[in-house]
Parts: C-alpha cells; sequence; structure tokens
C-alpha cells in the first residue's frame, strides 16, 4: 500500500497536557522550516509498529519551526494513542506526512462559531488563533469532563481571545453546560460552525444543526478517530479499474485497499480509517457502501466517489476511477 512522501521529524518536546492527553511539539530533523499549514490541518504520524495516524496542529499556523499535536490516550484506541504515549519520547525521530487540510475556516464567513470536545480542541484551538490574530467575529465553545481533562486551558485563558471562549464542563454546574439548540437558534446566512470532539458530541451538535435547516455548506467538520463499522453481513464484491479494464475480487474479510494492493494496484492512504480523504476515489458505475466520516451525507447520496480504505459496495461491482 502507498504511502504519502514522509518528513523527518524529531521529538522536541513532550508533554503532559491534562490527564490522559500529552503534547508533542515536532521539528524538522535538519531544523529546517517546516511547510506551511493553514488553520484545521492534520499531518499523518507514522508509528512504531506500522500504524499511521491523524493529528491535528494546534501551534500557531504563521509559526514554521515546529508542528504541535495533542494526543489523548484513548482506551478505545486500535494502538495509535496508546503508542504515542507509551513507545515516543523526546529525541525520537518519526516520519510524518505533509500537512493537509479538509477542515478549513470558510473565509466568506462573516461569523465563525467554534465547537469543541474534549481532544477535538486541537483543530478548533489553531483555527480560534488565526480568527483572532485576523481580527474575524468568532465564539468557541470547549466541552470536557472536567477542569483537569481540559487541554490548552492555560494557554486559553491567557490569550488575546480568551473573552470568547466559553468552558462547559460536564462534572461543572447545570448552568453551564453547552446548550446546543440555544447556541444553534435559527440559520443566519454567513454563520458557519466548526464541530471536532468525540462522535456523540458531533453527531448531537450536526444532528441538531440539521433539524433547524442549517445548510450543510455552513457545517464544517472533522471527526477525529474512526469508528469504522465491520459488519458481519459485509461481502465480496468486485472492483474493476476503468484504466485497464482489470478486475480485482474484494473478499469480505480484506479492504479494496488492500485487495487492490495484493493485486499490484497502490492507493495512496493516511488515516486508513475513513477520516482524512486522502484515499478518496471517484466512482463511475456502481454504489459504494460508505462507511467513512469524511464526506458529507449529500456527498455519500451522490454515490460517485468514495473511500477504499473502509468503504465496501452494495452492488456486485464497483467500477473506479483507477
Ligand atoms: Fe484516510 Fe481513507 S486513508 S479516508
Amino acid at each position: 500500500m502507498s504511502k504519502l512522501p514522509t518528513i523527518p521529524v524529531r521529538v522536541a518536546r513532550k508533554q503532559q497536557e491534562a490527564v490522559d492527553i500529552c503534547t508533542f511539539e515536532l521539528v524538522a530533523e535538519d531544523s529546517a522550516p517546516l511547510p506551511a499549514f493553514s488553520a484545521g490541518s492534520h499531518v499523518g504520524v507514522h508509528l512504531p509498529g506500522g500504524l499511521t495516524r491523524p493529528y491535528s496542529l494546534c501551534n500557531d499556523s504563521t509559526e514554521s519551526h515546529r508542528y504541535l499535536i495533542g494526543v489523548l490516550r484513548d482506551p478505545a484506541s486500535r494502538g495509535g494513542s496508546n503508542a504515542m504515549h507509551d513507545e515516543v519520547a523526546e529525541g525520537q525521530l518519526l516520519q510524518i506526512s505533509a500537512p493537509a487540510n479538509h477542515f478549513s475556516l470558510a473565509h466568506e464567513a462573516t461569523r465563525h462559531l467554534l465547537l469543541a470536545g474534549g481532544i477535538g480542541v486541537t483543530p478548533v484551538l489553531c483555527m480560534a488563533e488565526r480568527l483572532a490574530n485576523s481580527g474575524a467575529d468568532f465564539e468557541m465553545h470547549y466541552c470536557t469532563r472536567s477542569h483537569e481533562r481540559t487541554a490548552f486551558h492555560q494557554r486559553i485563558a491567557t490569550s488575546s481571545f480568551a473573552p470568547k471562549v466559553n468552558f462547559h464542563f460536564d462534572d461543572g454546574a447545570a448552568e453551564q453546560r453547552l446548550d446546543i439548540p440555544a447556541l444553534l437558534g435559527a440559520p443566519a446566512s454567513g454563520v458557519h460552525f466548526y464541530v471536532c470532539g468525540p462522535k456523540g458530541f458531533m453527531d448531537a451538535v450536526l444532528n441538531t444543526a440539521r433539524a433547524k435547516g442549517w445548510p450543510e455548506d455552513q457545517l464544517h467538520y472533522e471527526f477525529f478517530a474512526g469508528t469504522v463499522t465491520k459488519s458481519d453481513t459485509d461481502a465480496s464484491f468486485e472492483v474493476q479499474l476503468v484504466s485497464s479494464g482489470k478486475i480485482v475480487r474484494v473478499p469480505a474479510d480484506k479492504t479494496v485497499v488492500q485487495a487492490l494492493a495484493d493485486a499490484g494496484v497502490e492507493v495512496q492512504m493516511s488515516c486508513e480509517q475513513g477520516v482524512c480523504g486522502t484515499c478518496l476515489t471517484r466512482v463511475i458505475e456502481g454504489i459504494p457502501d460508505h462507511k467513512d466520516m469524511y464526506l458529507t451525507p449529500e456527498e455519500q447520496a451522490a454515490n460517485d466517489q468514495f473511500t477504499p480504505c473502509c468503504s465496501r459496495s452494495k452492488s456486485a461491482r464497483l467500477v473506479l476511477d483507477l
């Protein structure tokens, strides 16, 4: 399976940021400036053991001497967060993919509402800093389980934009909890929402926004961990490559990318869990069974593209633009 070209970096600093959350400051191995990034970008970190995981950059996007990522130790993780916490130390060399952004600020917006849940604060904090620096109209809401599990509390509380940030603690008084329906209100042109956090938090925000009639192009979101559902009913199917006509069978226990790799066909991947969009492939014929969290519901319904790292097929064959 092919991966994106990588950048060698060194862990210059590893720091406990909050309970179960560490930050890692990554600098270029040769101390050269790193590729520029925009608020909302992530890098793919190649971990010991062969895993690659996407992590959002949470430092000021004008910095070029470092990338800062924050990692939550997740007991439900498939190994990525534990490897970062337990096996990655200061001084260690890592390979990362260059920053990519599928969660950008909408620069045409007249007002931005940023909503972060838990470690989903990482891209949102970068956005808040960017918006504050450009004098944009924004408001940020940051929900966590408790004060001690709130990463970057100090950095936010001492920032120039602190008055624009509201903290909401699950273990705090009822009146400080986030009232999602009240916050979303009625759809308004020019107002854009950005949401990142655990799936339950994101579903609550996005379902409320959609029920209230907020247009999809004013909702921006990024799931930070894939929850790719494997099902007993996953069946085998065929994919056909439009360039060569080659037909490849995808068995029930393999992904499309794995089956293609076995047949000598490479598809670029990063997250391998339907989050980052790197593997996005155009579908010429057939009906994909979407399992990603990258495409919007409308984009999924169009059935003209899918993420072969995790999505499958509802039809006996998919013809792909490969
Ligand atoms: Fe990230 Fe497929 S590799 S969505």
